[in-house]
This record gives C-alpha cells, structure tokens and sequence, in this order.
C-alpha cells in the first residue's frame, strides 16, 4: 500500500498592498464596512509579475522546505483560473522555469477550489505508484479580473500563491480527499474568458470582470463548508473533536466564524489569515496552510481538515495527518 504525506509547503505574495482605505478611492467604501462584513484589512496585488512568476516563488519556497532536488519532482499541477496564456498553462512554464525537464506537468481550474482538487489528483497518481514527488500550486493574480469600479467585488480579492510538495510515505498521512461540484447554472459566480476573440466580430471582447451575487454565494459557503468537513469526519470515523486544527479557503471570515459554530469547532482552532490577503481563490488555501506551519500553528503530528468552496460552483476538502 502506498501512502502519501505533505513534505514541504511554501508561498509567495507580491510587495504591492492595497489597504482597505486606499479602495475608497476608487469606490464609496470604508475599513468598518470591509472589515466588520468580511474581516479584511488589505490585500497584495501584482505590478509587473505574473501568476507564474508568483507560482514560481512560491514553488522554490516549497521545494527548499521539502529538503528535496528539485529534479525529483515528476509531476506538477498548478489550480488557477488566470493563467498567463490560454496555453501554454503556468504548469508547463513553472517547469521549465524551475529547470525540470519531460516530466508531466498541466493546469486546472476549479476556481477556489483548485487546489483541493490538485492535492485530490496528485495524492490519487501518486497513490498509483506512477509518481514519487508531486508539487501542487495554487497561484492567481484575480486582481486582474477585479473591476474597481464595482464595490460588491473588488474588496474581496487579492494575488498570491501557494505551493506543496507532496510525497510517498511510510504513513497514511493524507488521509482523504473529497472534492464536488455543482454546475452553476443560475451564474452565481463568473467571469467571461476576456482573452477570447467573440468569433462574430473578430475582435477582442470587451475586458469582462468578476461577477458575483454575494448573498446567495454566502449561502452556498455556509452549506457546504460544514457539510464538506462532516462528511469527511464521517466517513473517516472521527469527531470534529479529535481535530486539531482547520485551515479554511479565506473568502470571508463571517463565512468561516459560521461554518466553525455549526461544527461546534472553536475559533481558536481555525487558521485565518484573511485580513492579510483577502480572498487569493486557488491560492488561498496553500498560502493558509504554509502560514500556519511557519507560526507553528500547524505542528508536525496534528491532525488537521483543510476545506474550499468556489466558482464553479465547487468544493472539496481533505483529512490531513501533519
Ligand atoms: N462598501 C460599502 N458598502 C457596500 C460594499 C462595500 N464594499 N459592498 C456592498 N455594499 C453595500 C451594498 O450595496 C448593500 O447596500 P444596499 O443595502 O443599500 O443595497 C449593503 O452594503 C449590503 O450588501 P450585501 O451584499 O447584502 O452585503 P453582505 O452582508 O451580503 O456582504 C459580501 C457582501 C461580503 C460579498 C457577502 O455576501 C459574501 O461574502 N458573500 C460570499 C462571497 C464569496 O465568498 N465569494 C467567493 C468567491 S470565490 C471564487 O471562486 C472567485
């Protein structure tokens, strides 16, 4: 049997912030409103570099963590819903930047949920006994997409990335991964693909932006968080008690503070770190685990649920002995 543990985590932001008062000046807001209705103070945000250049620094960080050469590394899956080019993915371009040569490597899109759904399909390959050393990467630049002019959106979201190294173990470590989905048809949550030519006119389509119906999204969130974590206790035999921590997808702290009630988790053993980042979709959840191992907050031995929602609409989470 072969089991599968995280090795190394790493991530990187961009030195760019954007404060939630330097958002006023682009539309009617203030800090007690962004603050008290999602618990985010700032957010980074891309100048020049790109979402490769974020999964790049993120991956280095990852691989030096994992004490590992980095041509071990035979699979790379990179979560993103803003690759540079419609192809080739970050993944293949991350492969080269890194100097690893004819090893797979492609991209998903899962928006929030991406990365939950990497760890998904690395752990499965390898698992499979295909692949010996995975690096898994969420990594956005969604400020790209964000219209300023819009206030029910543009307050949410920031850049970043996340990275993993995941390996072959002599213990069950990662223990579970469930992911789902639900197409969404009534278009909660979107974004026009703005690169795309509109083949009637030949032409490049109007810039098209997040958008989102932040009420009904909260709904979802609050359903399928808590459901995601119980059906993962559930179908493992363990009590939210014998967790030690959860690492959420930072989207909105009201959204986490509810999901933990409903679980009879308390906050205490919730990572947060969205007052920093904002929502980082894909990124989110990487960067909130490598923060929580570098404060120690995660130690090696806890046992710990990670759990994401997004676009798509998706979710996923998985059980993880750190
Ligand atoms: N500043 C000031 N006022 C604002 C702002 C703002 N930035 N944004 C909205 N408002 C106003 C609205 O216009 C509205 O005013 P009105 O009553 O006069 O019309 C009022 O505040 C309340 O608006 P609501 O939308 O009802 O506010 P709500 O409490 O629902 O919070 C929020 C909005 C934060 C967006 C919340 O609904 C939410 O977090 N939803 C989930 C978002 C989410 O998690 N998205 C995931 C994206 S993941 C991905 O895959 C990209």
């Amino acid at each position: 049997m072969i089991f599968t543990k995280i090795a190394g985590t790493g991530s990187y932001v961009p030195n760019k912030v954007l404060t939630n008062d330097d958002l006023k000046q682009f539309v009617e807001t203030s800090d007690e409103w962004i603050d008290s209705r999602t618990g985010i103070k700032e957010r980074h945000m891309v100048v020049n570099e790109t979402t490769l250049d974020l999964a790049y620094n993120a991956s280095l960080s990852a691989i030096e963590s994992a004490g590992i050469e980095k041509n071990s590394i035979d699979l790379i899956i990179v979560a993103t819903v803003t690759s540079d080019y419609a192809f080739p993915g970050v993944a293949q371009l991350l492969q080269a930047k890194l100097g690893i040569e004819g090893i797979t490597a492609f991209d998903i899109n899962a928006a929030c949920s991406g990365f939950v759904y990497a760890l998904q399909l690395a752990d499965k390959m390898l698992k499979s006994g295909a692949f010996q050393n995975a690096l898994i990467v969420g990594a956005e630049t969604l400020t790209r997409l964000t219209d300023w002019r819009d206030r029910n959106t543009c307050v949410l979201f920031g850049d970043g990335a996340g990275a993993m190294v995941i390996s072959k173990s002599d213990e069950n470590q990662i223990m579970d991964v469930i992911t789902g989905a639900q197409g969404d048809v009534d278009m909660l949550l979107y974004c026009k693909n703005p690169d795309l030519k509109d083949p009637e006119i030949n032409a490049i389509s109007p810039q098209d932006h997040i958008h989102m119906k932040g009420p009904e999204v909260f709904k979802f969130a609050t359903r399928i968080m808590p459901k995601t974590v119980s059906d993962l206790l559930q179908r493992n035999n363990i009590s939210a008690d014998d967790l030690d921590h959860v690492v959420a997808h930072q989207a909105n702290m009201r959204i986490i503070d509810k999901s933990a009630r409903d679980l009879n988790i308390s906050m205490d053993k919730m990572f947060t770190n969205i007052d920093k980042y904002g929502n980082t979709s894909a990124a989110s959840v990487p960067i909130a685990i490598d923060e929580a191992v570098r404060t120690n907050f995660l130690k090696r031995g806890d046992l710990f649920i990670t759990v994401a929602f997004g676009g798509g609409l998706t979710w996923g989470g998985a059980l993880i002995r750190y």
